[in-house]
């Protein structure tokens, strides 16, 4: 294991240095690989990020950016997590927990709901987060009108913030490139 001390740091996509914010998308890529990366990182740009240092390496990153969900007629400003990564020689060891914490402060004072598209892996460390499972069905509010995304019913989790929700009902997310959720 590393000596290097390891350090939180938690700053806007314009406050991180170009070289430090580019290390966390080398992360990012290494973890999903090239293809599926690409539109995540951009995913992630223009939001809070979250980022732990092992010396001058980045082990484990995270973002909240805004976005708009609409549940029983109601917009509600949400922040929506996205890039959550740990280099692989580093997981389990409270790294995806640290990032997530500060992500949640950030949604705590910010927004009125916390949501996420979950991995396998994610939906692990969320659900012992306190994170819930969104039990109804899912859309997303495109272009072209209201449209379902089944493929995504049962991997969405939100943290309840100031918003009453029903999670056995419908959620839609706002429109944007890449995956909608
Ligand atoms: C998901 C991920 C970020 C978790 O990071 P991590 O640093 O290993 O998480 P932590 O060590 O903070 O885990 C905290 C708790 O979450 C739960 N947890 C996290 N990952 C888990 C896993 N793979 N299996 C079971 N429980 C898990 C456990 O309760 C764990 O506590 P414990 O280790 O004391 O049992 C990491 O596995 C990862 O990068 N995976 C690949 C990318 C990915 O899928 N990201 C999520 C996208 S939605």
């Amino acid at each position: 294991m590393s000596e290097a001390p390891v350090s939180l740091q938690v700053a806007h996509t314009w406050e991180l240095e170009p070289e430090l914010l580019e290390r966390a998308r080398r992360l990012l890529y290494e973890v999903f690989g090239d293809e599926a990366a690409a539109e995540d990182w951009d995913h992630c740009l223009g939001g809070v990020h979250a980022l732990i240092l092992e010396g001058e390496a980045v082990i484990a990153h995270g973002a909240v950016v805004q976005r708009q969900l609409t549940h029983r007629g109601r917009v509600l400003r949400t922040g929506y997590v996205e890039g959550v990564v740990v280099r692989a020689d580093r997981r389990r060891g409270g790294h995806g927990g640290e990032v997530m914490a500060a992500l949640e402060a950030v949604i705590r004072r910010a927004y009125d709901l916390g949501a996420l598209g979950a991995s396998t892996d994610g939906a692990r460390l969320y659900s012992a987060r306190g994170w819930l499972r969104w039990t109804g069905r899912t859309w997303a509010l495109t272009p072209q009108g209201l449209v379902r995304t089944p493929g995504e019913d049962g991997d969405i989790y939100v943290l309840s913030g100031t918003a009453e929700l029903d999670r056995s009902s419908d959620l839609a997310c706002d429109y944007r490139s890449g995956d909608l959720w």
